[in-house]
């Protein structure tokens, strides 16, 4: 006896998968699917679940397609800018995300893309996969300090506060925009700007850590209020940003570096960015290690667990 019909969009981690074959009648990929073949799966296994994750996009016209017994769509991930949220709840679809388990390696990321762009670390390790041909010189190469620079955070959520307390290991005083002020427990010292332009001139680094979904917040004109020589960090998400303003910036010298895990494409992104050598980039890595992947497996079978055993589901998005 299983807990019910369950289509798994993508291979998920070992420990995942076993899980999710000993507690549902599961369908469970080798590669990832697409969302046609997920519909189809969906429609020929009678679905009552659906597991996939961040980029795999549940639009209306993708719902309409599942079978009338669906009652769950569970994103291992804390995003859900993917997903029409509105339009599975008309359908009495609940859909569930993976919040809290992403944020320490998400803020690990932001670190990691933080330093790699201000020690210009694509093109160092460039000339060491060439064999260390380039010998830079005392006064060539080099980047710019991150300790004592001035942090700004957009979105101090559980993963922004998560990238402030690492970075005041790095004495960075941080500031911050949000949609609310803090408590002065969370804000531990950090600066509240109730106006993101009011903040950006601060910003020596500046990290978004919002959630996507509603619109491009970084334009040509909120870069060029950064002070000159900013470097900007993305590990939320790229609809956030224009990347042709972004662009200008890097080659301007408006923005000293740019460390980025998101990108308005994915895959198929910019490589104009990549043609810039002060861009250090990541392919959407921010949860990717063995620890957070198995805990947002997991956490995606609890919330599908509760709703086929007629309990409220955990992490239920509200439209
Ligand atoms: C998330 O959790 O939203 C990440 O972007 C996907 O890994």
């Amino acid at each position: 006896m299983t807990l019910g019909r369950l289509v798994v969009g993508l291979p998920m981690t070992q420990a995942v998968a076993a899980r999710a074959a000993s507690e549902f009648d599961a369908v469970q990929p080798d590669r990832p699917m697409s969302m046609d073949q997920i519909a189809e799966a969906a429609a020929a296994h009678n679905a009552e679940a659906i597991l996939l994750t961040a980029g795999m996009h549940v639009s209306a016209g993708f719902l309409d397609r599942l079978p009338a017994d669906l009652k769950v769509i569970a994103t291992a991930s804390v995003g859900y800018d993917h997903i029409d949220v509105a339009a599975a709840s008309k359908r009495g679809v609940v859909v569930t995300n993976t919040p809290d388990v992403v944020t320490d390696a998400t803020a690990d990321t932001t670190m990691l893309l933080l330093l790699g762009a201000s020690r210009r670390a694509k093109e160092h390790v460039r000339n060491m996969e060439g064999g260390w041909k380039i010998r830079n010189g005392f006064d060539q190469g080099l980047g710019w300090e991150v300790t004592g620079k001035t942090l700004g955070i957009v979105g101090m959520g559980r993963i922004g506060r998560a990238v402030a307390q690492r970075a005041r290991g790095f004495d960075m005083p941080i500031v911050y925009h949000n949609r609310r002020r803090l408590a002065p427990e969370l804000e531990q010292g950090a600066r509240y700007f109730d106006k993101l332009d009011d903040m950006l001139p601060h910003c020596q680094v500046l990290s978004l850590n919002l959630p996507g979904g509603q619109g491009v917040l970084m334009t040509a004109e909120k870069f060029a209020l950064l002070p000159r020589g900013a470097v900007f960090v993305n590990s939320a998400r790229g609809s956030l940003v224009d990347e042709g303003a972004l662009i200008w910036a890097l080659a301007s010298g408006q923005l000293a570096a740019a460390g980025l895990d998101v990108f308005q494409k994915e895959p198929a992104y910019d490589t104009r960015l990549n043609d810039l050598p002060n861009t250090f980039l990541l392919p959407h890595i921010g949860s990717a290690t063995e620890e957070t992947r198995n805990a947002m497996g997991f956490r995606a079978l609890d919330n599908i667990a509760a709703v086929l055993s007629g309990r409220p589901a955990p992490d239920a998005l509200k439209a």
